[in-house]
Parts: C-alpha cells; structure tokens; sequence
C-alpha cells in the first residue's frame, strides 16, 4: 500500500509513523503536515527529525496549513504532546532535513496524479490539507485510491468538548469538505481509539530491546503523554498506566481490517454552535463513510508491539 501520511506530530502521530515505516506492507511516499498538536512548523521539523532518526530521510515531506479554513485558531495543547510535540525532549541528535518546496496541497495533488487510484492517503490532523486540494483540484478525489482518517466522535463523547474529538474540532469547515468529498472516507473516531490502551510499559520494552534513538525518542514521548491520559482518565488508562493509540489506529485499520468491526453510513459535521465540531450520522444521501464501531484491543496492542519489535531499524 503506497500512503502519504497527512500528521500533526504530535505522540501519537509519531507512534503512527514508526508503525507505518516499520510494516511491511506499508511504503509511505510522502509526508504531508499541519498545525493542530503543535505549530505547522514543528510538526515539520518533527516529521523531518523522526524520518531522520530513522534513515527514512529520502520520503519527501511538505509543509502544509498554519491554521484553519475559517476559525480562529487556538493554542497547541502542549499540556498533553509537550510544546515540541515529543513530550519535551531534552535534546535532539543532528539530524538535517528539509521540506519539499510544494506546499502540502499542492505536493497532494501532484503525487495522486502521477499514481492515479495508487495512493491510500492517512490523515489523522485537522484535515486543512485535504480540504485544500479539494478545493484547488476539484477532479483530484476521485483518483486517490482510499482516504482513512483518524477522527470524529460518532456515539461517543469528544474529548475537546462534551462532542468534539480534537481533529474535526481544530477545523469543523475543513471536515465537512472532506467528509462530502466524492470519495470513500474510513473514519477512525474515538469510538474505537478510546477503546485501546498502549500501555507505558510497552514502550520501554521497545526501547531496550532495541536501543536506537528512534526507540528512545518515540519512548520518551510516550512517557510524557502517558502521565497526561492517566490522569485525565485515571479509572481505565490510568489503572494500567498508558495512553491512547488513536493515530496509529488508522494505519491498523489498513493492515489488520479484522481487528474491527465497521459500519457503512453518512456523516456530517456541525461547523458552528454549540456542538461545533461534532460528527453526526445523517440519515439521508449514499452511505460514503466507513465508521469503525468496535475494535478488538488485545489484538491491536499485540499487532502494534509485533511490528515495532521487528527488525526494521537496521
Ligand atoms: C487526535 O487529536 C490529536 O491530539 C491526536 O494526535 C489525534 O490525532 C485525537 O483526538
Ligand atoms: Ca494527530
């Protein structure tokens, strides 16, 4: 599966991207990113440092939106990524890389027209990038080969507001382009991400099995989120000492489909009010939009422990 991987790193977006470099039936071509966990410039910077750490520094990566299409931003929560987005790290190595000089949209655009009904697109930010290209190229959708997002609260409560899962919260305008799209979305909403727990634990096995700055890194970030959702969520994250998977969920929806169960319908997304940013099922029009509505968590933790085990950091 080729993907560009459209990411606010962001931890769990990180999470997200070792995942996806180390499966192997996944080549992510490009890297495109945006604000929402962090500045747009140091999602990039981040997204340029872990492919580095990696020796993934030949993916192109494209800057992509500073804020969103319409509503006034708000500040990182840096409360819960750290104000690097990597949970504060105490130093980084030297590792130089730039971004591509096409802005995300346009890097979007260029990539699925030169590999028509080729490319998976992964979008787990605020989806200002899709959004974008939609509306610069409006015959672009219909060659992207499948959209998989990670967002949206559909029966369950947000975690921003009482209804707003981060993401579609950060651009509601940018969401429902996307969401009315012609095209196929799999939405992976908190309904299944709040379901997964990655213990902390699991992490630190990772980074002394193999001591690699990528591992270290990705823990130290891990450990840092952790302490915020055992916190936040002390009667079941906490109990074990953990975080959610969210992002990384989106690529497992890819590689491991029968970890999940799903659902065909409709969504659409409240852009104002008090429900701003909350995903809502509509009951009329085609059913364009894949919700995943349970989720196996043992099998999810185990397959994600498997594949960050692998030897895929040389
Ligand atoms: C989503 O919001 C971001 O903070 C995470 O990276 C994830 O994409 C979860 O609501
Ligand atoms: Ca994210």
């Amino acid at each position: 599966m080729k993907v560009i991987f459209d990411t606010d790193p962001g931890v769990d977006d990180a999470m997200a991207l070792y995942y996806a470099l180390a499966h192997p039936s996944i080549e992510v071509v490009g890297i495109t990113t945006v604000f929402g966990n962090v500045t747009v410039t140091q999602a990039t910077a981040n997204a340029l440092y872990l492919c580095g750490l990696t020796q993934c520094d030949a993916i192109p990566v494209a800057a992509g939106a500073a804020r969103p299409l319409h509503k006034t931003p708000e500040a990182p929560p840096a409360h819960i990524h750290g104000s690097d987005g990597l949970g504060n790290l105490p130093q980084r190595d030297s590792v130089i890389g730039f971004a591509v000089e096409k802005d995300a949209a346009d890097f979007l655009i260029a990539q699925v027209r030169a590999n028509p009904h080729a490319i998976t697109l992964v979008a787990v930010g605020p989806l200002t990038n899709l959004a974008t290209a939609l509306a610069r190229d409006t015959t672009w959708a219909a060659l992207v080969q499948r959209v998989v997002i990670m967002g949206g609260a559909v029966s369950v409560p947000g975690n921003v507001t009482a209804t707003a899962e981060a993401n579609i919260w950060n651009d509601p305008h940018a969401a429902q382009l996307v969401f009315e799209a012609p095209w196929q979305v799999d939405v992976v909403s908190l309904d299944v991400t709040h379901q997964v727990i990655m213990p902390a634990q699991l992490f630190e096995r990772l980074a002394q099995r193999q001591p690699h700055a990528a591992m270290q890194t990705l823990n130290h970030a891990v450990q840092f989120y952790a302490r915020y959702y055992s916190q936040r969520h002390a009667d079941t994250v906490g109990k074990m000492h953990g975080c959610f998977g969210h992002d990384v969920l989106a690529f497992m929806a890819l590689t491991d489909p029968a970890l999940f169960q799903t659902l065909d319908t409709r969504l659409g997304v409240t852009t104002a009010g008090p429900e701003e940013g909350r995903t809502v099922q509509l009951t009329e029009g085609p059913a364009r939009h894949t919700i995943y509505t349970s989720v196996d968590s043992a099998g999810c933790v185990k397959a994600f422990e498997a594949t960050l085990a692998a030897n895929w950091l040389g």
